[in-house]
């Protein structure tokens, strides 16, 4: 992410980081006669407080890949055809993905891609993806899902990130993630379907149009999670007619070329 941005000199003379007469990597400051030196990043923005689903993630990063090697041969079969759905979406393209977690598809999809910059929230689970071979050029970033700054990439993918996007963030997601495409650039998203009895009791709040999982670690905790399925119809809507879907038993994906 970058810092230099936000700097302002009452927030760096509040931090106690103060002015540096040193050369200035980032250009002068306000005051000419003073420049900028390498600050710690902790001046340059607040510390950010993780979000419940991020605290989630970080938990359960070492457990998460579990939920890919379910005794389920349809499961497995449906697993590998989404795979497959991506790789083809992805072919000779620089992409952008979104939510990468612990690499488990970054790894797939750089069987095609020309590079992928993988980003996610939360360290833990980036810390897993960076250690594993890739077979095309891979970067990491942190990065918010909601806020992405990025821009000029062939495809993004998002996969099972979208369940988890509220219902009244969705439109504002889907324009922050087609902002980072080129004209014509390829999206590609999968998710779970709602299947009775997988990853925990599924529950609805009164006026609340998003409904909930009650997860629970290996260690004993539980945390409710929000967590959204879509019908093929809801799909559809969302992401317009173009949209090609595929609906299994137990995922969905979606492609797309925007502006297509
Ligand atoms: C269900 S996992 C999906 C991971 C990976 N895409 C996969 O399919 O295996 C959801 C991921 O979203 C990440 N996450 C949570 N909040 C986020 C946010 N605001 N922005 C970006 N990533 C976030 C979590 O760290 C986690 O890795």
């Amino acid at each position: 992410m970058p810092f230099t941005a936000d700097i302002k000199k009452k927030e760096l003379k509040t931090a106690g980081c103060g002015y540096l007469r040193f050369g200035c990597p980032f250009g002068k400051s306000e005051d000419s006669t003073h420049q900028i030196r390498a600050l710690p990043k902790e001046c340059f923005s607040p510390p950010h407080k993780p979000t419940p689903m991020e605290e989630y993630y970080r938990k359960r990063a070492q457990e998460y890949e579990s939920v890919y090697y379910r005794d389920d041969p349809e499961r497995q079969l449906e697993q590998r055809q989404l795979a497959e759905e991506m790789k083809q979406a992805v072919k000779g393209l620089k992409v952008l993905e979104v939510a990468c977690g612990t690499g488990y598809w970054t790894q797939k999809a750089s069987e095609t891609a020309r590079s992928i910059l993988a980003t996610d929230a939360v360290e833990e689970v980036v810390a897993i993806a960076k250690a594993k071979d890739y077979s095309c050029p891979v970067e990491f970033e942190k990065a918010d899902a909601y806020s992405l700054p990025y821009k000029g990439y062939d495809a993004a993918i998002a996969n099972f990130w979208i369940s988890h996007v509220p219902k009244e963030r969705l439109d504002n997601f889907l324009k922050g993630l087609h902002a980072t495409l080129k004209p014509k650039g390829t999206l590609f998203m999968a998710d779970n379907n709602f299947i009775e009895g997988i990853g925990g009791e599924l529950l609805t709040k009164e006026g609340d149009r998003n409904t909930y999982k009650k997860r629970k670690l290996k260690d004993g905790t539980e945390t409710e999670v929000l967590k959204n399925y879509f019908t093929k119809k809801e799909l559809q809507q969302l992401f317009g007619e173009d949209a090609e879907i595929v609906y299994g038993r137990c995922f969905w994906a979606v492609t797309l070329k925007a502006g297509s």
